[in-house]
């Protein structure tokens, strides 16, 4: 045992200083039949989606400026052919970018990656919606500018992080969403055939359809560009706390109040909290502090697969006292080496990290690569057998969350080792986001649950403990009445979800408006928003995957004593417990 936990620690915090890692960027999303545009597959960064079902398209088309989008757009109306979009590194895990069937086309966003303006004076950034959030921040910054609540990853595009709601973490101003700072868009829909098949529509805030645009799971039309309202860039000053979670459920709420860019990061196996105690500071304070988040950095492509390897090993005997061993080790390794904040270019030494904004708010440092031969990646680059899991985010109202918190914890006390293995992804993830005018955007301001957890190759395959997870993932859903993040979560997550927003029907409207024969809808995005039918796929072994809530035991995996259950502290819940 011990040897093993060595050689971890070998793999995981020596060699990486040793040989400073290149790597391989992320790989191409659409692919076709060879040397043609035509014939393709379409998936996602993680190589997947939630029902594991592959995607197929006709025909890709890659338009390099706004004309060739809507001769794209206009093209597939007049074909009457299904579209979507899909962006550099499509980093939604539901399934979003696909077209129904084979026949339809995908538009990537890939090239339309131009700034077009940002104009100090205004302090407004006008960008192609395939512009990353690191082109976006990299921009403005050398403007002077910053857009100020923004997700941690780089690798999102403009269009994505609207069509999806993304968000970082505050509760100041209009909040972390960043589609709260949009003020103009410009989309392409359907039109009539005397307008050509396809149109611009360009919207600015005095334009109610905004609220539907802003957030729109890409069902509206493809977003061309965007104009984002920005600040004056400024210095922050970081410094992350380590410490028990015994007072947890007070501290939930108030520290959102307390500092503009905290969150939260729970440890429960461990009872510890790690609290990202981050606020503005004076420009004239000096530092030169940056993030390099470790989850984000190139990983040696030995060193994840000897990590998933013993995951699986860890599984497949039901060792959780390793999980809460290896979980342990890892948590400690990463906070005592600061995470991936630095305090100037070269190391970590101590907290504060103080810095400009830019080089604080986002990392990915995995994007950053020549093409070589895959000696490294980004963790979840599906060619490596590394990181493989389900991401569960949802928002819980701020009203409810001491409850939650809670009820988690009397879970934990239940099942002690229960929730080790997600402690192997980071913990709990909790990020604030306000309530939006967004049709589709936050009802009220939350507490958004972010919780990342081994899947297993195999769908059939029960998880270690997966009752536990279930159960917090329906207790936040239903219990709390959570919103699930659009471009994550399981199927089960959005079943009914329409539900839950109070203009939801107002969206539908403006769907109805620019896209009346749904051609930028697919079954998947129907199911969602409630059109046709629901989204759970009900089969043997669908819970293990989160296709449905198990109401049979064969919805679990009884031939490998795995049950359906109610839970333990949410009575209603349904969940695969091993017996
Ligand atoms: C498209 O690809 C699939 C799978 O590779 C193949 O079966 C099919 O014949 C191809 N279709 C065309 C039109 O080339
Ligand atoms: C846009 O993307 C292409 C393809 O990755 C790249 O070659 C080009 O440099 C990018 N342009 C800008 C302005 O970033
Ligand atoms: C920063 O500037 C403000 C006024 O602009 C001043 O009050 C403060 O003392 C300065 N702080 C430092 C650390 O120089």
């Amino acid at each position: 045992m011990r040897k093993k936990w060595r050689l971890v620690l070998w793999w995981q915090c020596v060699l990486p200083m040793v040989l400073r890692a290149r790597g391989s960027p992320p790989d191409d999303i659409v692919k076709c039949m060879s040397g043609t545009t035509q014939n393709c597959t379409v998936t996602s960064s993680y190589g997947t989606f939630p029902d594991r079902s592959v995607c197929r398209a006709a025909e890709v088309v890659y338009p390099t400026s706004e004309q060739e989008l809507v001769a794209a757009v206009a093209m597939a109306v007049k074909n009457n052919q299904k579209v979507k979009v899909v962006t550099r590194y499509s980093h939604s895990i539901p399934k979003l970018v696909c077209p129904d069937g084979n026949t339809g086309l995908v538009i990537s966003t890939l090239f339309l990656n131009t700034t077009i303006r940002v104009d100090p004076t205004t302090m407004l950034m006008m960008v192609e919606s395939g512009v990353t959030l690191r082109e976006v921040i990299q921009e403005a910054a050398t403007a002077g500018l910053a857009l100020p609540y923004t997700p941690y990853w780089w690798g999102l595009t403009v269009g994505g992080m609207l069509g999806t709601g993304a968000h970082g973490s505050s509760l100041w101003d209009k909040g972390s969403a960043v589609h709260d700072y949009v003020v103009g868009m410009r989309l392409v829909t359907p039109a009539s055939p005397q307008e050509g098949y396809a149109k611009i529509r360009s919207l600015n805030l005095d334009n109610p359809q905004m609220n539907a645009v802003k957030v729109s799971l890409g069902v509206l039309g493809v977003i061309s560009q965007v104009t984002l309202k920005l600040q004056p860039l400024f210095m922050r000053s970081i410094t992350n706390s380590l410490r028990s979670d015994l007072d947890l459920e007070d501290m939930v709420s108030s520290f959102g109040t307390q500092h503009e860019f905290g969150d939260i990061t729970w440890y429960p196996s461990q009872r510890k909290v790690l609290y990202k105690v981050d606020d503005r500071v004076t420009m004239n304070a000096s530092g030169i502090g940056n993030i390099d988040f470790m989850g984000f950095r190139s990983t040696l492509t030995l060193e994840l697969v000897l990590l998933r390897s013993s995951e699986e090993t860890q599984e497949l005997t039901r060792d959780a006292d390793t999980k809460c061993t290896m979980a342990k080790l890892q948590v400690a390794t990463l906070v005592n080496t600061g995470l991936g904040y630095k305090n100037n270019d070269v190391s970590f030494t101590s907290y504060p990290v103080i810095g400009s904004h830019h080089r604080l708010q986002a990392s990915g440092g995995c994007l950053d690569s020549p093409r070589d031969a895959l000696l490294s990646a980004c963790p979840w680059d599906p060619r490596v057998k590394g990181e493989f899991f389900h991401q569960t985010t949802i928002s819980i109202g701020l009203s409810n969350a001491k409850d939650f918190i809670i009820d988690v914890k009397m879970l934990r006390d239940m099942v002690p080792k229960g929730l080790c293995g997600v402690e192997l992804y980071n913990g709990i993830l909790m990020r604030y986001v306000k309530a939006s005018s967004a049709y589709l955007g936050k009802q009220e301001d939350a507490i958004d649950v972010d919780i990342t957890y081994y899947r297993s190759k195999d769908p059939m395959k029960p998880r270690l403990y997966e009752d536990v997870v279930e159960e917090i993932e329906q207790m936040a859903l239903f219990k709390y009445g959570g919103l699930p993040h659009w471009g994550k979560n399981r199927n089960l997550a959005f079943d009914g979800v329409m539900r839950k927003y109070a203009m939801g029907g107002e969206f539908l409207k403006v769907k109805k408006n620019y896209d009346p024969m749904g051609l930028f809808s697919s079954e998947w995005t129907d199911q969602v928003l409630g059109i046709n039918g629901g989204v759970s796929v009900v089969k043997e072994g669908c819970a293990l995957e989160g296709l449905c809530i198990c109401s049979q035991d064969i919805h679990c995996a009884p031939a490998k004593q795995y049950f359906c259950r109610p839970g333990k502290v949410y009575k209603d819940a349904r969940v695969c417990t091993r017996i």
